[in-house]
């Protein structure tokens, strides 16, 4: 008998058809005559209704077994559905009950539970209606992701998640190490010795694969990565993760604007995508979580982003009658509070802000002319602020050996990235899309930790 997922039997399903399906049972109605056990495999947020005849053979034991959560293996046949709101159910002739679930202990019964409960059990909570959505809507986003880069000759490249550097010099960074912590092995300064550590110095998980994407994007011409990023930041925010995936594009012979056009043009294939192949997700969360995703779906796909300097940003937010909890001046590094006052309120509309106070930027960055700003960008996004972070690459080796030097990184260790510029040195650009913020921007989701399966953020592990 064919096994058929069920939101591809709910689309194409003809009575007559004889069918298996398998999946978990959602809930269960018993009447005299017959009952109903609505069946969801994770295809779709639709169930599939199937009806299990009281002739049926042991139907008793199987209406025992039956309860919400159990797992099932139907096999029957399509008939026309009477009820309203679906067109086709699925009559049983044989039920298999792989797995009970008792109704006494197991916790996802019909009654709602806020998302912070759900939270502690995220070992079920993938079988709930919107987790079910989230998680289908993240794998089409990374879908588009791949699509958009392979479509343009974009390479995917594979950068390494221990590293020896900090690509972002936030010293944010968790150390990788085979040492006993209790025993730790001491040198002459009483300090760790990490030349006997596994990799005879110190490591990290890394923050970002831009150095290395940088590399290959030197031999490759464009390349982007797509992989999970680290970061020991003691942020408990809604927008942070300790780990979050990220998606790095990098393009040789490249400019700012160009970065700009890429950035602006992924977002929106990102968004037309989801909304073509995950509709009923989308619909979901427009009813169900925040009424205003489909309307900012439209706005992002169809609307040019703002493009804005950050001296402009600076001048409109002192313009502004806004009480801020940072006050705003020239050289501020911009609060979550000011991007999203100009992405929600002033030009209700994703903004890219260009060209910020060197000062407050990573060493990496193009130096414009007037020595005081780079070349660096930041997309802000209604509701989730900063949604991507990237810039122009300072390729002039002397400029940048400078930058090195008054950031108080150790030349010595950035030898590789400074024969970048030594050896077939070009203009570059490329940015870092956090792969988390744009699942809750898509989906109206409140909170980061409901957009990532098995969330870490600061004191939160469980498994
Ligand atoms: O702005 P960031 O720090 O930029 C970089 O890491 C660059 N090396 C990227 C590049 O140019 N290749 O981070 C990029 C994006 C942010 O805009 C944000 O969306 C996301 O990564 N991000 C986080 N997402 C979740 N949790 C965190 N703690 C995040 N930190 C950054
Ligand atoms: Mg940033």
């Amino acid at each position: 008998m064919e096994i058929r997922r069920i939101a591809e039997l709910l689309r194409t399903g003809q009575p007559g058809e004889a069918v298996t399906v398998r999946g978990w049972v959602r809930t269960k109605r018993e009447l005299k005559e017959f009952a109903f056990a609505e069946v969801n495999d994770g295809s779709g947020m639709a169930n599939l209704q199937v009806v299990i005849n009281a002739d049926l053979a042991d139907s008793d034991t199987i209406l025992r077994q039956l309860n919400t959560g159990a797992s099932v293996e139907v096999t029957g046949e399509v008939v026309e559905s009477p009820a309203k709101g679906q067109r086709i159910e699925l009559k049983a002739t044989t039920v298999r009950v792989y797995g009970e679930a008792d109704p006494q202990s197991y916790v996802l019964q019909k009654k709602r539970h806020s998302f912070e409960f759900l939270r502690t059990i995220a070992h079920l909570r993938s079988r709930t209606n919107t987790y079910g959505a989230v998680f289908r809507v993240r794998n089409a986003c990374a879908a588009a992701v791949h699509q958009f880069f392979q479509e343009r000759g974009f390479l995917w490249v594979h950068t390494p998640i221990i590293t020896a550097s900090d690509c972002e010099g936030a010293g944010e960074l968790f150390s990788v190490t085979s040492l006993d912590l209790n025993a730790l092995p001491l040198n002459e300064a009483k300090a760790v010795d990490f030349s006997q550590d596994f990799f005879g110095k110190r490591a990290f998980l890394t923050v970002s694969g831009q150095l290395e994407a940088e590399i290959m994007a030197l031999a490759f011409g464009s390349v982007y990565t797509f992989g999970p990023t680290f970061r020991a930041e003691n942020s408990n925010t809604s927008r942070h993760l300790a780990e979050f995936w990220m998606i790095e594009p990098e393009m040789a012979f490249c400019d700012l604007d160009g970065n700009m056009d890429l950035a602006e043009a992924f977002l929106k294939h990102i968004f037309k995508s989801v909304l073509e192949n995950c509709a009923e997700d989308m619909e979901f969360f427009n009813k169900r979580i925040d009424n205003s995703v489909l309307e900012t779906a439209d706005n992002i796909i169809n609307n040019e982003f703002e493009r804005i300097t950050y001296t402009e940003a600076i001048a409109q937010l002192e313009k502004s009658d806004r009480k801020f909890e940072y006050p705003v001046s020239w050289g501020l590094d911009l609060q979550s509070e000011h991007e999203r006052y100009l992405a929600e309120e002033l030009f209700k509309k994703p903004v890219i802000v260009t060209d910020y106070p060197a000062e407050i930027k990573a060493f990496y960055m193009r130096q414009n002319d007037d020595g005081k700003t780079v070349r660096a960008m930041d997309v802000l996004a209604p509701k989730v602020g900063e949604i991507i972070g990237g810039s122009q690459r300072e390729e002039r080796l002397d400029v940048l050996e400078n930058r090195i030097k008054a950031s108080g990184i150790d030349a010595e260790e950035l030898w590789w990235y400074l024969d970048l510029r030594r050896y077939g040195t070009v203009p570059h650009a490329g940015f870092g899309l956090g792969f988390e913020r744009v699942v809750q921007f898509m989906t109206g989701m409140g909170n980061i930790r409901d957009v990532i399966p098995f969330p870490r953020a600061p004191q939160t592990i469980d498994f």
